[in-house]
């Protein structure tokens, strides 16, 4: 298991913590570690709505706080239950800018019992950062995250 991978396992299984808390601090260790991860936070489905609702994040305000199904990066992965690499956010017609400093973005579903229940979403500064490490290792999360949500 990689460093990364190992640190994070410790978040999440922390007695210490409530969920909540935990996503918090998996935000705030992703933003430190790896240097093109610019903003980095979760996204929830809003109860029985189809719109996802902004959880735990570090980065820049962001005014997308409620984002219907179907719009944006993040809109599309509720709908699609896949994972959507974007090397360059301004090739994108569906594209919601929270920064103007934005260039690529990773959104990762995470699914619970079967369910695509929320994301992690990354913005990076850095035109076409992600690695499939990256990927590999944020889908692991999501994974993880499904067990503590
Ligand atoms: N860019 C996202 C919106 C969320 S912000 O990046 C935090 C999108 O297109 O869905």
């Amino acid at each position: 298991m990689s460093e990364i991978k190992r640190r994070l396992a410790t978040i999440l299984e922390s007695p210490a913590m409530n969920p909540t808390e935990k996503l918090q601090k998996i935000c705030t260790l992703l933003d430190q570690e790896i240097e093109y991860f610019n903003w980095t936070g979760f996204y929830f489905k809003n109860g029985v709505k189809d719109e996802l609702i902004l959880g735990p994040y570090v980065g820049a305000e962001t005014d997308h706080t409620i984002i219907p199904y179907g719009k944006g990066i993040c809109g599309q992965v509720a709908v699609s239950g896949e994972t959507f690499v974007v090397p360059d956010v301004h090739a994108q017609d569906n594209y919601l800018a929270c920064s103007l400093e934005t260039k690529a973005e990773i959104v990762v579903p995470i699914f619970k019992d079967g369910i695509n229940v929320g994301q992690i979403d990354i913005d990076s500064h850095t035109p076409d950062p992600f690695t499939p490490e990256d990927r590999e290792m944020l889908e692991w999360l999501c994974g993880k995250v499904a067990e503590i949500i």
